[in-house]
């Protein structure tokens, strides 16, 4: 039986998260420069987006760009920047013929202006669509994230829209960037790398995680439905007993 006929069409989860990581490493260990990897790991984003949507999957974010990757070499930040618009815009066609709809988290704000208006007519583009969301972190961190959303509910407390007593788990998540956007079921980093890096922190409380050695690059169809058979053995208890779920 294939991989892709293993999955129980029942359990796929509604959200996957993906750490991309390893395409320098790709690159170099095939003589190669860093952006390389990255181009190739441009290809496994597409392989990825296509087998979820077949799948049934609603949500995939994927980490594409850290508050930390600012402080990479000029010369990187500013090739990855040119990939993305150059992706983003070439990949509205087919986001449409496939009804998935993008969206961004992250400090927008932070990007150089040209990205942030590729990016922001790709979302306005694709908004429709009822499909796949697709959703990417771009200048994105956790920490980021919920001092942000700290600063605007202390604001609106102070401005008598909130009361102290609203504070909820409801609450904060409407507060983050990812509002409205469920909860990850399932996050995934490749690489060998066995760290979160400063993403989704507060949304992962109750993700199942997935390590595989594969860089990005490699990190294909087959890889992804295997991390969903892999993550569809798994009981998830919640806190309560395995009698109890
Ligand atoms: C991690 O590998 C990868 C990144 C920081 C960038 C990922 C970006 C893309 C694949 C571009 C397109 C993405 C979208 C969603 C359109 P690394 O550079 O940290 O590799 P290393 O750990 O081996 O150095």
């Amino acid at each position: 039986m294939s991989k892709k006929d293993q999955i129980q069409k029942n359990n796929v989860p509604v959200h996957i998260a993906i750490i991309m990581d390893g395409n320098g490493r790709w690159a170099k260990a095939r003589g190669e420069e860093r952006f390389v990897g990255h181009q190739e790991g441009v290809n496994s984003v597409r392989a990825v987006v296509e087998a979820s949507a077949e799948i049934g999957v609603k949500y995939l974010t994927f980490y594409a760009f850290s508050t930390e990757n600012w402080s990479r070499p000029k010369a990187e930040v500013d090739a990855l920047m040119g990939l993305l618009v150059k992706t983003i815009k070439a990949e509205v066609p087919d986001l449409n013929k496939n009804n998935i709809r993008l969206l961004g988290i992250g400090n927008l704000k932070a990007l150089p202006i040209d990205v942030q208006e590729e990016f922001e007519e790709a979302i306005q583009e694709t908004a429709h669509n009822t499909g796949l969301t697709v959703v990417i972190a771009l200048s994105y961190s956790s920490r980021w994230e919920l001092k942000n959303a700290i600063h605007n509910i202390i604001k609106d407390v102070k401005q008598g829209q909130v009361k102290e007593s609203d504070i909820s788990d409801e609450l904060i998540s409407s507060y983050l960037t990812t509002k409205n956007i469920p909860d990850p079921e399932l996050l995934i980093r490749t690489s060998g790398e066995y760290r979160i890096s400063n993403f989704l922190l507060w949304q992962i409380a109750y993700s199942e995680l997935f390590f595989t050695d594969k860089f990005w690059p490699e990190f294909r169809k087959e890889e992804l439905y295997e991390a969903i058979i892999d993550y569809q053995k798994r009981e998830r208890r919640f806190g309560k007993t395995s009698e109890q779920v």
